[in-house]
């Protein structure tokens, strides 16, 4: 079991449906949380049961869906009152833009707004409505108090809506209420209180021509995890990314690069203001060394094309043999003989700790969910075994959080007992 599912185990969340097209994707929504480990009890108003049915729901969601206030058999089960004191959370996904001009009115004029009233629980709303609605000045004016009155407004998001328009106006998808609700329960850990961390994340792109270029297929994924922990760990994070189609984790800083000269630049900017620095990201180890102006054009003449490489700067190299470097922590991906070239690569770069994964085997590290570490540091070697990319980065920045500070230790030793 992965730690995330952990963190959702015997929560309660009271899950609100109010009456917008997306509320077809509550079902799924249900289903995911519940495979965190949450509960859910749902409740939906009587415009919700327009758009998906509570028997849907309650096959879902394992209980019966409550909707009315003046419903005896739900009231026999777990009255309103009841079930606001069980909630840990509300969610009001979607939440219509009627549904937020009612909670901002306090009106308890159906079950869900009532209940709304009724709990000392958090209320999330994640709001869903067409653009116009949204960005109405009613709808903005009862949200922005509704978040003075400690309500939590995620989204919306942005894109296509079910009329056609494009804007903002969204409910988030499903993966994204899944994540944030999973933060939300996320005890803060504060070993990265005040430390200063750089990440750099995904492939980089070697331009041959306007239109073509050699990369790899790093996703980022393990790079943006390990930004995501760190940040809720207390640390200022940096995260300097090639490219890829992922979302900026929250409070993190992100440069968007492109080329290894552009992310060897924008990291040797960071030194100066960087206590870790993880270099996570696939960089190719050439580029062309004349990139062309125009698009390459194949010729009738010849069958094949000779490109000419140059060799790229070895970015964690040049950070870790910085006058002023940071504790440096680089990745490996080996194919065969793991812990010989891993250790290699330790010393060659100078680095204080090295996380090698086996990329020959199937379901881990390049473009996958998971991966499997082993992590060596010039003494010692730690396993992290096959989970998904968050627990992993979990578990190495715990490895990292703990070297760091024998390293700080051993470092003021060593000033005190050396004069010079
Ligand atoms: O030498 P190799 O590419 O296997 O080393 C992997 C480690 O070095 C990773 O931490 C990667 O981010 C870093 N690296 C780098 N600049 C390069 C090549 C690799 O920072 N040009």
């Amino acid at each position: 079991m992965s730690m995330d599912m952990q963190f959702l185990a015997g929560k309660k969340i009271l899950l609100g449906i109010s009456g917008g097209i997306a509320a077809y994707k509550c079902a799924e929504l249900t289903r995911r949380l519940r495979d965190h480990g949450a509960d859910i009890r749902v409740v939906m108003t009587k415009s919700a049961q327009e758009f998906i049915t509570p028997l849907t729901m309650q096959a879902v969601s394992g209980h019966i869906v409550a909707s009315s206030l003046l419903d005896p058999q739900a009231e026999a089960g777990m009255g309103h009152i009841e079930l606001g004191k069980w909630a840990d959370m509300i969610l009001l996904a979607p939440a219509t833009a009627n549904l937020i001009a009612r909670l901002h009115g306090g009106f308890a004029d159906e079950l869900l707004t009532t209940l709304c009233l009724a709990s000392t629980a958090p209320i999330v709303i994640a709001p869903a409505m067409n653009m116009q609605m949204y960005l109405a000045s009613a709808t903005q004016y009862n949200l922005k108090r509704l978040e003075k009155r400690h309500f939590f407004i995620w989204g919306p998001g942005y894109g296509i809506q079910a009329c056609g328009d494009v804007g903002p106006g969204r409910m988030l998808e499903t993966d994204d209420l899944v994540q944030r609700t999973i933060d939300f329960f996320t005890p803060k850990e504060t070993v990265f209180e005040g430390v200063n961390i750089t990440i750099t994340a995904g492939p980089t792109q070697e331009a041959l021509d306007p239109v073509r270029y050699i990369s790899n297929h790093s996703s980022g994924k393990m790079g943006f995890a390990l930004a995501t922990i760190a940040e809720q760990w207390g640390a200022n994070v940096t995260l300097i990314s090639g490219p890829t189609a992922l979302p900026t984790p929250k409070n993190v800083h992100r440069e968007k690069v492109v080329s290894a000269l552009q992310m060897l630049k924008a990291s040797i900017n960071t030194i100066n203001n960087c206590d870790i620095f993880i270099g996570c990201a696939a960089v190719a180890d050439y580029r062309a060394q004349d990139i062309c102006q125009q698009k390459i054009k194949k010729t009738s003449q010849s069958e094949d094309l000779i490109l000419r490489l140059v060799k790229n700067p070895d970015i964690i190299a040049s950070v870790a043999n910085h006058p002023n470097r940071p504790y440096c922590v680089g990745f490996a991906a080996e194919t065969e003989s793991l812990e010989q070239y891993a250790r290699g690569k330790l010393k060659s770069k100078k680095l204080d700790l090295i996380a090698a994964n086996d990329v020959a085997k199937e379901g881990q590290g390049f473009n996958s969910e998971k991966n499997a570490l082993t992590v060596f540091s010039n003494r010692q070697r730690f396993d992290i075994k096959l989970a998904d990319k968050k627990e992993v980065a979990r578990q190495l920045l715990k490895i990292i959080s703990e070297q760091y500070q024998k390293k700080l230790t051993r470092d003021t030793k060593n000033n005190e007992t050396d004069p010079t």
